[in-house]
């Protein structure tokens, strides 16, 4: 179970509570293997997941635009990469299903990719914000 733990807090509200709901819908997916689900559950799991990375990342963009953020655009590079890494997720599941490549990518690619991105580029932009006291 991967859990919002303080060092990834950013201190802007909306940010910390959408990185929950990410993450309860990351911890769906990874539940989908204990659980045993039919590959169609397991495909809408992470079309769910996919649904809200992308709202997250836009509203999440939508703030650095509004901030000024200096660093927008590498950031919004980063958030492309990630929307790529679950499309390839979703591809390799409906290829191979549940297969240990597919655990690898979601390991790698989609826990500890998001887990290293909110505890530094999410939380520098929390930085930013409190220093501009916004
Ligand atoms: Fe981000």
């Amino acid at each position: 179970m991967l859990e919002l733990t303080r060092d990834m807090l950013t201190g802007v509200a909306k940010i910390d509570e959408q990185h929950k709901e990410l993450i309860s819908r990351i911890n769906a997916v990874m539940n989908m293997g204990s659980k045993s689900a039919s590959p169609e559950e397991t495909r809408k799991t992470i079309d769910f997941l996919n649904d809200y990375v992308i709202k997250h990342f836009g509203d999440e963009e939508v703030l650095q635009r509004q901030a000024q953020y200096p660093k927008y655009e590498e950031h919004k590079k980063l958030h492309q990469i990630y929307i790529g890494e679950i499309r390839k997720l979703r591809e390799e599941f409906m290829a191979n299903g549940p297969s240990p490549k597919f655990a690898v990518s979601l390991n790698n690619s989609i826990i500890g990719w998001i887990v290293k991105h909110i505890k530094n580029v999410d939380v520098e932009f929390g930085k930013y914000c409190q220093t501009k006291g916004i």
